[in-house]
Parts: C-alpha cells; structure tokens; sequence
C-alpha cells in the first residue's frame, strides 16, 4: 500500500510537469498564431488614406473603369502605376503634361521627340531612349480615359505599407515579449516550488523530531541511479518510452526509404502552383516543357520565371489569402529577382546571381525506369492523374505514393491509346487476338514486365 502511495505521488508530480508544459506550449502556440491574425486586420483598417496625388483638373471627362481595361490591354506591358517597369510609373501622369500634349505623345511618342518637344526629349533620355509603342488606333476619349484611371488615387497600396510597418515591428517585440514573460513567470513558479519543497520537509522533519521519530537519513544518499535501478516501475515505464522512441525513428528513417505520399518540404521559393497554374492558367508545360518530349518533366529555370517576372514584382491585393498576405508573396517574388540578380528600380541585371535550389519532392528509386514522355505524350495520361490537382496547391507535394503497387494497378487498368498510331494498330490486332479481347491495357502490352521498369 505504502507503495501504491509513493507512485501516485509520483504520477501526480508527472501528471503537474505535463500540465505545465502542455500550457506552457499552448501559450507559445497562441502567441504565434495570433500574429499572423494581426496582419490583415492593420492592413484593412486605415484603408481610407489615398496618396495626395494632386491637380485633379486633367481627370476630368474620362471613364475610369474603361480606362483601366484599356490601360491592361496596352500600357500594362510596359507600365505601371506605381512603380518604374520598362516605362515610368504612370499615376498622376495627367497632372503632369497637358492633355494635347498626352494625346501626342500616346499617338505618336517618336514624332513627338522628332520634333525637338523639350519634355518629350527629356523623357525619352532619363528612359535610356527606350522607343515607346505608337497607338495611333486610341480616340482622344480612349486616352481621356486611361489618364482617368492613372488620376484615381492609390486606394490601399500605401495605407498598408505605412500602417504595417509600425504594428508589424510593435507586434514582433510584443510576442518576444510575452513569450520571455512567461517564460520568466514559469522559472520563477518553479523555484518558488522549490524552496517550499524544502521548507515543508524541513518542517516534517521537525515535526518528527518533536514527536521523537526517527527519520532515516541514509537514504537520500542513494546515488541516483541506484534508486532508479531499484525502482521497477520508473525503469519499467523508462524501458518502454526508449523502445517507443527508439521504434518512431526507425520506423520514420526507414519510410524514408520507400513511401513519401504527401512529402511536402518547404521551398527556398515560396512558389504556389494555386497562383501559377490555377487562378493565372499558365499552362504546365509552359514551365515543365521537357515532360512531352523527355524521361524527365524537370525544374524550369529561374530566366523563364523572369519572362513574367520583369513586369510582375508584386502580387494584386486580391491574390492574399487568410494564410499568406500579400506582403509575404511580394517579399517571395523579391527571393527571385535576388537570386538572378535583378534590379527592380533600375530594370536591369546586377550580374550578382545566387542558385535557387528546389528541394526535390519526387524521387524514385535509381533501379526503376519511368519515363515522363510516354506516359503524358504516348498514352496520354494527364499530369493531374499522377500528381493530383496540382492547379490548387499552395505548396506542391507528393501526390501519388510512387510504389510498385501504384504503377501496376494502373497499368492493369489503364487501356493504351490506339487512336493515329500505326505501330500500335498492329500490335493491337495481334495482341487483342491473342488475349481474345477488344480493348488493350497497358499491362497487356507488357506494362507488367519486370525489366520494363527495372534495370
Ligand atoms: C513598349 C513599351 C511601352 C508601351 C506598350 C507603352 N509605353 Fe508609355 N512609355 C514607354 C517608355 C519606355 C517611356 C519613357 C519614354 C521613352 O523612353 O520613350 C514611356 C513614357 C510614357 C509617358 C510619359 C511618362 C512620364 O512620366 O513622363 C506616358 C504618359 C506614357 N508612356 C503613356 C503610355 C500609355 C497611355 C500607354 C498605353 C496606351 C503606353 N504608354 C504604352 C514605354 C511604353
Ligand atoms: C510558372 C511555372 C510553373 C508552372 C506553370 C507549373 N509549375 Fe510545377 N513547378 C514549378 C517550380 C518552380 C517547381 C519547384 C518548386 C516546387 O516544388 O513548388 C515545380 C514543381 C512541380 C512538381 C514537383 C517536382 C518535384 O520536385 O518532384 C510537380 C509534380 C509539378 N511542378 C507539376 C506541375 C503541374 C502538373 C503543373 C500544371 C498544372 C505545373 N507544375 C505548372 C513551376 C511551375
Ligand atoms: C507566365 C507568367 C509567369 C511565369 C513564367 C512565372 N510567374 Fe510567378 N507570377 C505570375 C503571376 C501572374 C503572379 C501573380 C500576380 C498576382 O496575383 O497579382 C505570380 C506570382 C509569383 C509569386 C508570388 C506568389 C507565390 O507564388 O508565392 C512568386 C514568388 C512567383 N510568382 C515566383 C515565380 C517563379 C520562381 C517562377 C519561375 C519558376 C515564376 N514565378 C514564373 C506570373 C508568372
Ligand atoms: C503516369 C504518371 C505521371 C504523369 C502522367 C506525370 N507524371 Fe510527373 N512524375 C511522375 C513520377 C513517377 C515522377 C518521379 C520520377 C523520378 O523520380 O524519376 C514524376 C516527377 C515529376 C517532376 C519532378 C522532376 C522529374 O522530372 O523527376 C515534375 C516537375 C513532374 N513530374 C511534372 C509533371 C508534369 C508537368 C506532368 C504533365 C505534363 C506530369 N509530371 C505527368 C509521374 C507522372
Ligand atoms: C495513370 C496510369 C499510370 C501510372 C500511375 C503509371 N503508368 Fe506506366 N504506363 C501507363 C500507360 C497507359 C502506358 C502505356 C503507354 C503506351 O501507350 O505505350 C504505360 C507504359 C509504361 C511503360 C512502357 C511499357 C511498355 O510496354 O513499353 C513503362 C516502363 C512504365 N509505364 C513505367 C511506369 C512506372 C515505373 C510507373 C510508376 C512509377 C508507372 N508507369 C505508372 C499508365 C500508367
Ligand atoms: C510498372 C512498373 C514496374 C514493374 C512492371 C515492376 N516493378 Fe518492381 N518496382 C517498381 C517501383 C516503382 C518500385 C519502387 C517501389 C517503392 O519505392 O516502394 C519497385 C520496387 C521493386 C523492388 C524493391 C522492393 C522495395 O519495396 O523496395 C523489387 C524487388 C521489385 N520491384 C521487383 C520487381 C519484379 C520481380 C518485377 C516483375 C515481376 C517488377 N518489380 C515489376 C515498379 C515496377
């Protein structure tokens, strides 16, 4: 009984370090998650604030809104709002010129130059002579427009940028804060725990001494681990955790091995394939071009991001999620001009290049043979069928699990594409006699050998 006494204590002190610690992390947990939440609410609030872009008289008469879909179909490449693309950043540009000066220069920019206008020789220089594209096709309404839209203050853009960074600072500190607060307290509860420990057995111990009890004091001498060895129970509990412990890892390096479904590491690029392939439609192979014509579907090179990237430094507001704000996305699109060297301000490469290096997701075995080509050019299979709706990933990860089983039930039940292949019409006749049926699985055609997948 005595025993049974000693253990509950002992799981009770267990039980309380568990509770500590449970609350201890939950505090830490909240604290994390509540920043991010802080985020978007600063960044809605002070909305309201609009760039003092001044002199309002050149936006009268125009159709904003017309103005931006005509400013998306031909400025865009070349300009934008806010900041210097190959062209100048073109908001409060009304205020600037003269409307018939404008409508010169939009219709005409080279002739404008020719005959020696001051400003527009001054413009061409401070842009490197960088000839601007004549539209000759846009009405004077159609520029009244688009200088309408250029005229429209700067609704969210700078609210943000001045509202966050001080919360955003203020919010860091007071995490740090908070957490080392609590930290603080615990140590503190913990050495107060202590010293009343000792002040209770102290008092015991008198206590016993007053009512002539012998207390033996040899024992406390034990080394610790002889007591530990004579408790069977603590070395029954301690066996099983480091068998436990020691089975987890085992288990987790030798899966390593084989079977990585879902295996989602994280990028030195946060690249989202949501953003790329799904609400932007780019094409797969725009990016993973060799996976038609080659065994592998490969990583596309930092140059092909920047086609799109020259133009593109930042995200549009309504691309933020809950999860990623857009200035997470646009300090990410900053990740890549740093790694090819670009100067975003000055439109032109440093020279200056770090590698980006893509953490491999997909990885089989070197003894199995899959070919890219054969399966999305030859038998037509869609990459979604292999790699899941790819078009929704925030990150991308490891679909399908890659094992034997995997590409064996498929070819079992995957038929091969017949239509406008000679070679396989024959081979189809023959087969399909000799299996006695009309339609052909890849596995029929020797999609189970062992050799075809295996060197
Ligand atoms: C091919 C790229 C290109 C396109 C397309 C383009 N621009 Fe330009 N734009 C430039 C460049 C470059 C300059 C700087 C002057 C120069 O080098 O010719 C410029 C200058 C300007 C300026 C003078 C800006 C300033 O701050 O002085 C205005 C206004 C302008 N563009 C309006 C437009 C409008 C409106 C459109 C669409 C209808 C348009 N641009 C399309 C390249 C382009
Ligand atoms: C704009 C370029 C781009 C487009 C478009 C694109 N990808 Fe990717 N893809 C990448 C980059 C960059 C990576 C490496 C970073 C990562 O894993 O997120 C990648 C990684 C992958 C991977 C994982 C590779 C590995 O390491 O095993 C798969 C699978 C993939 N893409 C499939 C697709 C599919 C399917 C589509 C079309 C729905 C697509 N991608 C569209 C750029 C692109
Ligand atoms: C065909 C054009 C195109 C190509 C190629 C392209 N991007 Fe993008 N990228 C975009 C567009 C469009 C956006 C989103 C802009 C928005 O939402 O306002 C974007 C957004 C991003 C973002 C911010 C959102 C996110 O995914 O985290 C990053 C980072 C990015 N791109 C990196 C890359 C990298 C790296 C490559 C090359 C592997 C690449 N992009 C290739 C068009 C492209
Ligand atoms: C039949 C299933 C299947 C289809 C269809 C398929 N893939 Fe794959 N993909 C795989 C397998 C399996 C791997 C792993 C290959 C390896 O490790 O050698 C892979 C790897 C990749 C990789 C990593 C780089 C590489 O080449 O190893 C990318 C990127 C990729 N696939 C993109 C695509 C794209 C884009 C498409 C569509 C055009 C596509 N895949 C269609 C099964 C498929
Ligand atoms: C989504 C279904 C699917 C999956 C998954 C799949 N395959 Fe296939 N595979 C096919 C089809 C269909 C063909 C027949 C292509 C043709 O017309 O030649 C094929 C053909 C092949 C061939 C050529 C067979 C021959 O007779 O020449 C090899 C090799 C192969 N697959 C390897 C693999 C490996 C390795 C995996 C797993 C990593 C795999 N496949 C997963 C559908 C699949
Ligand atoms: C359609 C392609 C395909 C065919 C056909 C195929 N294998 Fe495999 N095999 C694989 C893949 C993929 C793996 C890797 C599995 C993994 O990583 O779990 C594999 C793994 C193996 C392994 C290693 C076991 C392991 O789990 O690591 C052996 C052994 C093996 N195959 C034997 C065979 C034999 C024998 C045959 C013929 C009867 C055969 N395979 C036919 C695709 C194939």
């Amino acid at each position: 009984m005595k025993k049974m006494g000693n253990h509950s204590s002992i799981s009770k002190k267990l039980y309380l370090g568990l509770a500590l610690m449970l609350s201890l992390s939950l505090t830490s947990y909240a604290q994390e998650a509540a920043t991010p939440m802080a985020a978007p609410a600063a960044t809605a609030a002070p909305a309201a604030t609009a760039t003092p872009a001044a002199a309002p008289a050149a936006t009268s008469g125009g159709d904003a809104a017309k103005g931006k879909d005509i400013f998306n179909a031909n400025c865009a490449a070349c300009h934008k709002l806010d900041a210097k693309a190959t062209g100048p950043a073109l908001r409060g540009v009304g205020a600037k010129y003269e409307k018939a000066w404008l409508y010169k220069w939009i219709h005409n920019s080279s002739d404008l130059i020719k005959s020696g206008d001051a400003a527009a020789v001054k413009v061409f220089e401070e842009n490197n002579k960088i000839p601007m594209t004549a539209f000759p096709q846009l009405s004077e309404a159609d520029i009244d427009n688009v200088i309408a839209y250029t005229m429209e203050p700067k609704a969210v853009a700078p609210a943000p940028v001045a509202g966050e960074k001080v919360p955003g600072t203020a919010d860091a500190n007071a995490g740090g804060i908070s957490n080392s607060v609590i930290l603080g307290a615990l140590s503190l509860v913990m050495a107060i725990l202590i010293v009343m420990l000792v002040l209770v057995n102290n008092v015991l111990r008198k206590v016993a001494a007053a009512n002539g009890i012998h207390v033996a004091s040899k024992e406390p001498r034990l080394s610790l681990w002889k007591a530990f060895a004579r408790n069977q129970f603590l070395v029954l509990v301690s066996a099983i955790f480091l068998l436990l412990s020691g089975a987890y890892f085992v288990y987790g390096y030798l899966m390593q091995v084989g079977v990585d479904q879902n295996y989602s590491p994280v990028q030195p690029i946060h690249f989202s394939h949501r953003i790329h392939a799904g609400s932007n439609g780019i094409n797969c192979n725009y990016c993973h071009s060799s996976a038609r014509v080659s065994k592998h579907s490969g990583i596309p090179s930092l140059n092909v991001c920047m086609n799109c990237h020259k133009n593109i430094s930042e995200v549009s507001d309504t691309t933020a999620t809950a999860d990623y704000s857009k200035d997470f996305y646009d300090k990410e699109i900053a990740k890549l001009y740093k790694a090819v060297g670009w100067d975003k301000d000055n439109q032109k490469y440093t020279g200056v290049t770090e590698p980006v290096k893509w953490v491999r997701i997909h990885n089989l075995q070197s003894f199995v043979y899959f070919n890219h080509s054969q399966h999305v050019t030859v038998a037509g299979v869609e990459c979604q069928t292999c790699h899941g709706p790819v078009q929704t990933y925030e990150i991308q990860k490891q679909f399908a699990p890659l094992t034997m089983k995997w590409c064996i039930e498929c070819h079992r039940k995957t038929e091969v594409k017949m239509e406008g292949n000679d070679y396989y019409k024959k081979i189809h006749e023959q087969l399909s006699k000799k299996y006695g049926v009309d339609k052909l699985t890849a596995a029929q055609m020797g999609g189970l050998e062992c050799g075809k997948c295996h060197y």
